[in-house]
Order: structure tokens, then sequence, then C-alpha cells
């Protein structure tokens, strides 16, 4: 989608010129770019000091009235819809398949927009595989092979963990048959170093969208960073309120773009914990930073090993899925592919000893 930021600043009626000057200067440059920003954050101002030196109230009137003219012009959502508005929305939901037809069918379809899915699991568990397939696999429609014709969409991969490998990206789509030259023209790899840099480039993102006409953004890691730069329980909250603004613009930004969303996560133990299931509270850390997550992802998929390259996909949280739904898969050359069909028949052994996962 194209020109959602050509709404000016300007345009937007009753706002005083120095008003339109200190939101530019703090980097806030079309009625998009106001519409998706957190009040409090403006406010304050990022990591640089580029606040708008207004009170919240302020600055809350500003972004209100931005995702007015969004709504009024048809891009942003009204807050209340009837029915058949959000069933006319739904039918513009795209589903990116992930390469494995059974993945597929357990996501309903394949990886949604307007919506966060979230991936999350231990080291070696094929969060990143996931992803790279998906750069590979994302611009396949349906039975047409080789993309979208003209005009293709493009994938934004942000790399938090120095592990996007454009090598597996080559091999994936060879062995898949597919032109491996033009799909990696369509990945815009992006590598953070720090936590800052990492809310920098989510605040900045529309921009990167629209210019790269991205249908999928894919952050890998969410909260890694965070995790090693806000150590301990004391930065707790700090740290939240950082991994809850950014999330909150990727919810804003996968609804007005019509775009997927995926974030990985890692957890090390005790995914019942991680997701704020635990009766014990014996770690509150995870369980928080799990419900920060909950709130603004539609989807949340727990991923276990099964054997070597064998995995089962479970998912934890889903406005339409059975909980505990589970599919297993498996990584190849191909990336993620269908388990092979001698793993599918230890499927009963799988559901019998995993019913809590
Ligand atoms: P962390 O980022 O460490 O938290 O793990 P992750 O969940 O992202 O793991 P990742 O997706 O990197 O999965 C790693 C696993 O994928 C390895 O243990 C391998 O089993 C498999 N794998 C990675 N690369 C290849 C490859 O080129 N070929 C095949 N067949 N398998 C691979
Ligand atoms: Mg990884």
């Amino acid at each position: 989608m194209s020109g959602v930021s050509d709404l000016q600043l300007e345009d937007l009626p009753g706002v005083e010129p120095h008003l339109i000057s200190k939101l530019k200067r703090a980097g806030i440059q079309s009625v998009l770019d106001l519409a998706v920003s957190v009040p409090h954050e403006l406010a304050i101002g990022d990591y640089e000091g580029n606040g708008i030196a207004a009170d919240v109230e302020t600055i809350s009137e500003l972004v209100m009235r931005a995702q007015k003219a969004l709504t009024d012009s048809g891009i942003l959502t009204k807050e209340f819809c009837t029915a058949d508005e959000v069933l006319e929305r739904r039918k513009s939901l795209v589903r990116f398949t992930t390469g494995s037809a059974n993945l597929d069918a357990f996501l309903k379809g394949g990886v949604e927009t307007q919506a966060i899915t979230e991936i999350a699991g231990e080291f070696g568990s094929g969060k990143s595989q996931i992803c790279h397939t998906l750069c590979v696999t994302a611009n396949l429609s349906k039975g047409k092979g080789k993309g979208r014709g003209k005009g293709l969409d493009s994938i934004i991969f942000i790399d938090t963990e120095n592990t996007f490998r454009p090598e597996r990206i080559h091999q994936i789509a060879e062995a898949r048959g597919l032109d491996s030259e033009e799909i990696m023209k369509r990945v815009f790899v992006c590598k953070i170093n720090n936590s800052a840099q990492l809310e920098a480039i989510i605040r900045n993102l529309s921009k990167s969208i629209e210019q790269y006409r991205a249908k999928l953004v894919i952050v890998d890691s969410i909260i890694s960073l965070h995790r090693a730069e806000y150590p301990g329980r004391e930065s707790l909250a700090e740290r939240q309120q950082r991994l809850n603004v950014m999330l909150h613009k990727l919810v804003r930004l996968a609804e007005i773009y019509n775009i997927a969303i995926i974030v990985t996560n890692q957890v090390q133990s005790q995914p019942d914990n991680f997701f704020g299931n635990s009766n014990s509270g014996a770690d509150s850390t995870r369980a928080s930073g799990g419900n920060i997550m909950g709130h603004a992802c539609t989807y949340r998929i727990f991923l276990r090993k099964a054997g070597h390259d064998s995995r089962i996909a479970i998912m934890v949280d889903s406005p339409y899925h059975h909980a505990y739904d589970q599919v297993r898969f498996t990584i190849s050359e191909k990336g993620v592919e269908n388990a092979a069909a001698a793993d599918e028949g230890n499927k009963k052994t799988l559901e019998s000893s995993e019913s809590g996962w």
C-alpha cells in the first residue's frame, strides 16, 4: 500500500504550526507517524532526547486527531464497527505459506496479515528457520509457483541476534526450485546491535514498509537485546514498558498496512512459567514478559524439539484455535516442511506424552 503516509501533518485541522515543527523535529513527518506514536514516549523523548517538550495530554490529543484523520479516510478501522464491517476487513487478510502444508493448515492457511504471530521456543527449536523459510515462501501465492508477478512485495527481516544467513535463503530457494536471486532481492535485512537501535527502527518502520512495499516484517528476536540490556528485577518495569511501546506500534502497523508481523522470542525452560500460566509465580520476570507479549500478539506459537530435525509447533494462544493444537514439522534443506510420514506415525506417542504441551 503506498500513500498511507501522504497525509501531511499540515492537513490536520487545528494543529498549531509550532507544534507541527516540534513534531517534525522529533521525527514525526506524517499523520501516520503521529497516529502510531505513543504519547508518553513522545513527551519524554527517545534515547537521543528527541521529545517534543509538550505535556502528555496535548500530545494525546494530537495523536487522537491523527487517528481520526486516518479513520475518516478509511485507513484505520473505526473504534466501533458493525460485525459485517469487521468481516469485510477480514476478507482483505492475506495468508503467507510457511513452506509446510501441515504448518499452514495448523495456522488455518498460513501466517496471517493484520496480526502479530509470536514464535517462541528454546535455542535450536527452529524459530529462525521458520523466519528464513518465510523469506522464500511468503511471496508464493497459491498454485502460482514463482511469486505474484509485477509489483512484488518484499520482506523486512530485522535481525537482532546476527543469525540471518543469506546462504540459507539461497539454499532454501534452490531446494524448492525457485529463483533464488529474485527472492533474495526482495528480502531487506536490518542488522540491529542494541535495544535503542531496535526501538528507533520500529518507531520509523512505516517508512521502510512503504519504501520496500513490505508485506511481512520479521523481528528475530524481539526481546533478546532488551533482556540483555535491562537485566534484573530493578530494570523490569522499564524493559516491559519499552517492549510494550514496540509491540503497540507493531500491532498498529500490521493493521494499517495489512501486513503480517512475526516476532520470535526465546525461552529457556518451563514454557508454562514463560506464558504466565505458572501457579508457583516462581519466575515473574518471564511471566510479565509473557503478559505484555500475550496482549499484543494475536497468535502465540511454541516450538519444541522432537528429535534431530523434527519439531512440534503448539498453538498457545489464538482467537481461532483450540488451545494447544499442535503439528509436527521438520527442518531440511528446504527450510521447514512437512514431517516425513515415519514421523507422522509417532503422532500418537506425541499426543499421549505432550498433554500439557
Ligand atoms: P535460537 O535463535 O538459538 O534461540 O534458536 P532458533 O529457534 O532460532 O533455532 P534455529 O531456527 O536456528 O534452528 C536451528 C536448527 O535448525 C539446528 O539445530 C538445525 O537442526 C536446523 N538447521 C539450521 N540450519 C540448517 C540447515 O542449513 N539445514 C538443515 N537441514 N537444518 C538446519
Ligand atoms: Mg534464532
